[in-house]
């Protein structure tokens, strides 16, 4: 399938892509793992089966326009990144979620899918403001938003329970320029 944005400053050919039935496999692999899930609300599978990976490509399959891409790096769906579109009121406003498997970490490759996805939102979606939701001490994830001219709007005190724990989360925003 043909590619949204393509990457080529740094060695690796990051692109964000639909979903497809032959990344099953590789989304379970990279998907089914604790310390993503941990970082993630409880929507997302775990463990992350075959079943979930199907279900997860046939839901957007009917979706348009796309919301949700896997990040490809060189033909393998490493992670995936999305939008969550508003409505009423804040419907000029769109949550951003992102995952990366956990060998891929480290490499800037979250940095350049979320510039990318950021991109194709303001060019794609009538918005006029993005968001993140991070939560407290997800360190790696607030820094991918700084880097992407994301700032800090607010931290929610006791937004969140995850696995039994209260805690903040904090609100990363970046308006359309
Ligand atoms: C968060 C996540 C997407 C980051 O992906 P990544 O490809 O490793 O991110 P990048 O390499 O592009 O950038 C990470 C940055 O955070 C920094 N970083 C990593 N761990 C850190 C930590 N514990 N504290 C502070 N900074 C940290 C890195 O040094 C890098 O910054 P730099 O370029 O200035 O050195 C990945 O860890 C992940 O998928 N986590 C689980 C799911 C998740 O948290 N999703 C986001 C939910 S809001």
């Amino acid at each position: 399938m043909k590619p949204f944005y393509s990457l080529k400053p740094i060695e690796m050919n990051i692109v964000l892509r639909p979903w497809q039935e032959a990344d099953i496999a590789s989304l379970v692999r990279n998907a089914n793992n604790i310390n993503i899930w941990n970082n993630l609300r409880d929507y997302f599978p775990s463990p992350y089966t075959e079943r979930a990976a199907k279900e997860w490509i046939d839901i957007n399959a009917a979706v348009s326009p796309i919301t949700n891409f896997a990040i490809d790096l060189e033909g393998e769906a490493i992670g995936g990144t999305g939008l969550l579109l508003n409505s009423d009121v804040y419907i000029l406003s769109a949550e951003i979620g992102y995952w990366l498997g956990e060998p891929y970490w480290g490499k800037g490759i979250a940095t350049e899918a979320v510039r990318l996805m950021v991109q194709h939102s303001f060019d794609q979606f009538n918005l006029v403001r993005l968001y993140a939701a991070v939560f407290a001490g997800n360190n790696a994830s607030m820094r991918v938003l700084e880097k992407n001219g994301f700032y800090l709007e607010a931290t929610r005190k006791n937004a969140v329970v995850k696995n039994g724990v209260v805690m903040d989360d904090c609100i990363w925003v970046k308006l359309r320029a």
